[in-house]
């Protein structure tokens, strides 16, 4: 088998890939080693910055989350038992971020892809990407028990952390990383959300806390845990009493419990692997970097990989022009640590880390009364939060 871009992945990045050069009339397969239902069960966070809505549009994909989506232009901090609204749309100059689930997100572009009839196989197995130092790359792999090959012009890595594709290049990669001492307790329910129109970002002495949504009828909602703790561990009652406790009165009395329809713990971690570029290999996505999900940028930054990486090749086939490849790795980098950096200082800011001394902890209420107090802290936050320009 042939075709033009081999993708390794379908989650949001591959799917996301695979629609935007189909609608430039570039081929693509993608090679999926789960399957369709196992990739959506999968629930991340699902906060749209403006130029990650605009490229779904772009893809022929926008009218799920014009529909479905909530539009929230400010965000509120709660600490010292108090709420504080930043306003986000006012601090930016009139720009506001989409609340639309990334399983939502995935729903819609694998919709769109079935139904342009592009290719797409599910449960591949022993994905190995070869021979991309060439101009002949391939990549192999397993399906229903027989061996395949596909042959291609580029590859493309978009199979997460724990892919093949930057393995493949271990050797040649620099790689950064940070873990957090504690996790994400997460729980989505079928209850209208406390805060439909404003994520609420919670530090309290018992934790973190975070109180969003997927729609106006389904919750989702995170109190920080110890990494060792098991979802067991937790009841829903439990659960929603701890997260009242991390509230302000009037939040917490307002919060509609109902049982969890999912529950999960997520570790946070930050990384970056760099170059996203090997030869006729790109990474994009989480294969190449992870952010905590405090700030939710980790679909956002999957996205304009994306953007940048279809350009790239829209360019390369159109015009036969390699500039947008030898940049590709540079320009993401670029976008990409400075999204690190918001979402390990959003991290630090709002969670209590085990290990803190008193001092630690005072600068850290300092930082907070100053970010809702300073005109200047607050925009620095707003323009982070709704996405710096590209
Ligand atoms: N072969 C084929 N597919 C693979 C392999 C492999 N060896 N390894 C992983 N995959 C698939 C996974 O099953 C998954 O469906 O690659 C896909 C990667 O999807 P994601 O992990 O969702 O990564 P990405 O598409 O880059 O999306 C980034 O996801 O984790 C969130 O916060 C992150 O929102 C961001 C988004
Ligand atoms: C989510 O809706 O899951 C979510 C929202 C905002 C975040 C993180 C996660 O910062």
């Amino acid at each position: 088998m042939r075709t033009q871009v081999a993708i390794i992945g379908a989650g949001p990045s591959g799917l996301l890939l695979g629609q935007l050069l189909h609608q430039a009339g570039i081929d693509n397969v993608i090679l999926e080693r789960q399957s369709g239902d196992y990739v959506l069960g999968r629930i991340r966070a699902g906060i749209l910055e403006q130029v990650t809505v605009d490229l779904l549009r772009e893809a022929g994909v926008g009218a799920g989350v014009a529909a479905g989506g909530t539009v929230h232009h400010s965000i509120e901090l709660v600490f010292g038992g108090a709420r504080h609204p930043i306003d986000v749309h006012g601090l930016t100059g009139g720009r506001v971020v989409t609340a639309y689930g990334q399983t939502e997100v995935t729903h819609d572009l694998m919709q769109a892809r079935r139904a342009a009839g592009l290719a797409t196989v599910y449960e591949a197995a022993d994905v190995t990407p070869l021979d991309f130092d060439g101009d002949r790359p391939r990549v192999s792999y397993r399906k229903d028990g027989s061996a395949h090959v596909l042959e291609c012009d580029f590859i493309a890595g978009c199979d997460g952390f724990h892919g093949v594709s930057r393995k493949a290049v271990k050797e040649h990669v620099s790689e950064y990383e940070k873990v957090y001492p504690f996790g994400w307790l997460g729980v989505l329910a079928d209850v209208p959300p406390v805060s439909p129109h404003a994520i609420v970002y919670g530090n309290s002495e018992r934790g973190f806390s975070l109180c969003s949504m997927r729609s106006l009828t389904r919750s989702r909602y995170y109190v920080q845990c110890p990494l060792d703790d098991k979802v067991d561990d937790w009841s829903d009652q439990r659960f929603w009493d701890e997260l009242r406790r991390r509230l302000d009165p009037d939040l917490a009395g307002r919060i509609v419990t109902g049982p969890s329809i999912e529950k999960s713990i997520a570790p946070l971690r930050s990384f970056v692997a760099e170059p996203m570029r090997f030869g006729r290999l790109f990474l994009a996505g989480d294969a190449a970097h992870i952010v905590p999900p405090t700030g939710a940028k980790g679909l956002n930054l999957a996205a304009t990989d994306v953007k940048y990486l279809s350009s790239a090749m829209i360019e390369f086939f159109s015009e036969r022009s390699p500039a947008g490849i030898d940049h590709y790795s540079q320009v993401c980098l670029k976008r990409v640590w400075k999204a690190e950096r918001f979402s390990w200082w959003l991290t630090s800011l709002m969670h209590r880390f085990p290990d803190t001394d008193g001092f630690a902890q005072k600068v850290q209420e300092a930082e907070l009364d100053y970010l809702v107090h300073s005109k200047a802290a607050s925009t620095a936050l707003a323009e982070n939060y709704v996405g710096l320009p590209l």
